[in-house]
């Protein structure tokens, strides 16, 4: 990945931006940043080029701010801790808006906002939201820039913390800039931690290290396609290249075009024949993406290489396949359980130029985290910034503590991450985080099946959003807090894609997390997934048995390889145990969900239902 060093500007003192065209010949761009500059009121307005220089140059001044701490040198080149507002660590659903002009299009999944009362709103809080501050214009490009499969955006920011982040994570900076000048369109988004330098009665006040409003907007308009952000210095909610854009935009713009804007990782897989497949996989928010596309086989012979870990973008491509991108340039990962054991290469990537949020510090300026030494150090100064020992009643790191990192500091990235015509998808992965019910591994017999497995996705929630962690919700598709329409025409979209693609990828289903009686996790999880992707492999080329549940199919007896694995039989068992009573009220609580989407719910939904409960009904089914 290489990203041009060239122009910055600088445009300083308020009379001047009304007349300012910034550096830029794109007559939209520049009338459209002076309109916000006039609606936010900053002291300065600065073009960002995306360089190393002005990474530095943003992180020092951060520094000086108290925004970063700078990590130990030595141990951690290149790195700095960042502590949130406590109030500011994870995305906010419940302010997360989608404002299509008519309400069922947004669907009953999203809160709904009319756009022009909402725009209303908007004009409201972002008036002088930037004053005594400097606004930055992030032109960035989602995807390869120029790719077939990429998209253009502009973000306009008042955090530099943004700026940086959004450096890693998407290609920003001077060649997104040139394609827009060029004439390709852009999405517009704008963002302000709402904490302006100036008072209401026009009174300065000081900075804080970490900005950020109680009021929050996450403000989506899918028809306009544009992006509104207010309120939070979080990742999720002010990087609006990632959920903002690569998902709830997207998702709108690829049902309008005939593609897919997905939260799946992609990864590829080489067998010991050397034979590639490129497998996509939706899991919810911190339940195994970023680990899945990084692990390490156990399984002797077989190879594991990063594509993307977040969001994958897909389309029907020349050859007949479904062909994907990752739109992102570097990985926002959950600190808490990447360790040594369980993924050594999140814990080398992160070796050097990292950007910690809600981590612990160490007495020698590293970080730590929980799971992510066997150790627990006997002091550290934990997220809030406060003194912690092992007794602590709280934990060291927020659990939604993050690592913002360049994919190409990944040493599993693959060669063909930055392909612009993408990768071609052999199977989709759907999972959740399942303490019952949910097998180990599954196979949707067809398109039609594996549409069904996606949307009946539910999963205990975890910190990455607001909500009561271990709650049991619905989550198809992991789309829940990210499809930009209504989901149930995002499932009849996804039943189109049979129409559209002449070589389907298979679907499976998995769960890594299903637990015992006493609660400990039956499957180790981890590098030994590889074996789960070695079943999924061998039935992609045909040379695996499997066995039908109502289900889907399972492994056969001895199709999964358990060599050198020590997993008790009972637990092996339990992995892959249908219990029909509870699959009787997994299917009723699915059918209550679903009759939320009325009309727009397509039939096969409803069939897929009725056929595992036939299935069910049919065989007394244990095994
Ligand atoms: P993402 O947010 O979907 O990318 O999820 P991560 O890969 O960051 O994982 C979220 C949390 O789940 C971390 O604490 C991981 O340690 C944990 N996790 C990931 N994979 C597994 C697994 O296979 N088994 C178990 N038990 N935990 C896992
Ligand atoms: P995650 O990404 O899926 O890696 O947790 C952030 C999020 O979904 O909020
Ligand atoms: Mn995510
Ligand atoms: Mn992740």
């Amino acid at each position: 990945m290489t990203i041009e060093l060239t122009r910055e500007s600088t445009v300083t003192a308020t009379d001047d931006l009304q007349l300012s065209t910034g550096p830029t010949s794109d007559p939209a761009l520049s009338a459209w940043v002076r309109e916000i500059a006039a609606l936010t009121r900053p002291d300065a307005v600065v073009w960002c080029d995306g360089s190393r220089a002005e990474h530095d140059r943003l992180t020092a001044q951060m520094v000086a701010a108290g925004t970063l701490i700078p990590l130990n040198p030595t141990l951690r080149p290149g790195s700095f801790l960042a502590r949130s507002a406590p109030t500011d660590v994870a995305r906010v659903e419940s302010r997360t808006f989608i404002a299509s002009h008519r309400r069922e299009d947004a669907g009953p999944t999203n809160n709904w906002r009319e756009p022009g009362a909402l725009r209303e709103e908007l004009a409201g809080v972002f008036a002088g939201s930037m004053r005594g501050r400097t606004m930055y214009v992030v032109p960035f490009s989602m995807g390869p820039v120029g790719g077939p499969i990429s998209q253009l955006g502009v973000q306009v920011t008042d955090s530099p913390y943004a700026v940086v982040s959004m450096g890693i994570m998407t290609r920003t900076g001077t060649s997104a800039l040139a394609a827009i000048e060029a004439g390709a369109p852009w999405v517009p988004a704008v963002h302000s931690v709402g904490y302006p330098l100036v008072d209401a009665v026009g009174r300065a006040r000081a900075d804080v290290p970490w900005p950020c409003n109680d009021l929050k907007y996450i403000a989506h308009f899918p028809e306009a396609r544009e992006i509104w952000s207010f309120g939070s210095g979080y990742g999720g909610n002010a990087l609006l290249g990632k959920k903002c854009f690569a998902l709830r935009i997207a998702s709108a713009m690829g049902r309008q075009e005939g593609w897919l804007a997905e939260h799946m990782l992609v990864l590829k897989v080489t067998s010991p024949e050397s034979k590639v497949f490129h497998l996509a996989a939706a899991f919810p928010s911190a339940c195994g993406k970023t680990n899945l596309a990084m692990l390490r086989p156990t399984l002797p012979g077989w190879r594991v290489e990063t594509i993307g870990d977040d969001i994958a973008w897909m389309r029907p491509g020349p050859d007949g396949r479904l062909r994907a991108i990752n739109p992102e340039a570097g990985f926002f990962g959950v600190a808490p359980g990447t360790g040594w054991s369980t993924n050594p290469t999140a814990m080398q990537m992160l070796s050097q130029d990292v950007i910690f949020t809600n981590v612990a510090l160490t007495d020698d300026g590293d970080v730590w985290w929980e799971g992510m030494t066997e150790e627990t150090p006997e002091h550290l100064v934990d997220w809030r910034g406060e003194d912690w020992t092992p007794d602590s009643p709280t934990p060291a790191a927020h659990p939604n503590a993050r690592f913002t990192v360049a994919a190409s500091q990944c040493p599993s990235i693959a060669d063909d991450f930055d392909a612009p015509e993408g990768v071609a998808i052999d199977a989709v992965l759907f999972g959740g985080r399942r303490r019952s019910n949910v097998p180990l591994v599954t196979q949707a017999p067809d398109w039609s099946a594996g549409v069904f497995l996606g949307a009946s996705i539910s999963s205990e929630q975890t910190a990455a959003a607001e909500g009561t962690v271990g709650e049991l919700r619905h989550d198809p598709f992991a789309m829940l807090p990210f499809a930009g329409y209504h989901m149930g025409d995002y499932f009849a979209h996804w039943l189109s894609m049979a129409d559209r693609v002449e070589h389907l990828p298979q679907v499976f289903g998995v769960n890594w997390f299903r637990r015992g009686d006493d609660g400990r996790f039956l499957w180790p999880g981890f590098g030994e997934n590889s074996r789960v992707l070695e079943w999924i492999c061998r039935r992609l080329e045909g040379t695996a048995a499997a066995e039908e549940t109502p289900v889907g199919l399972v492994p056969a007896a001895g199709a999964l390889n358990l060599d050198g694995l020590d997993v008790p039989a009972a637990d092996l068992q339990e992995l892959f145990a249908v219990d029909p009573a509870a699959w009787s009220q997994e299917l009723d609580r699915l059918e209550a969900y679903f009759a939320r989407f009325g009309d727009r719910l397509p039939a096969q939904i409803g069939q897929s239902v009725d056929r595992v409960r036939d299935g069910l009904r049919a065989a007394r089914w244990t095994r």
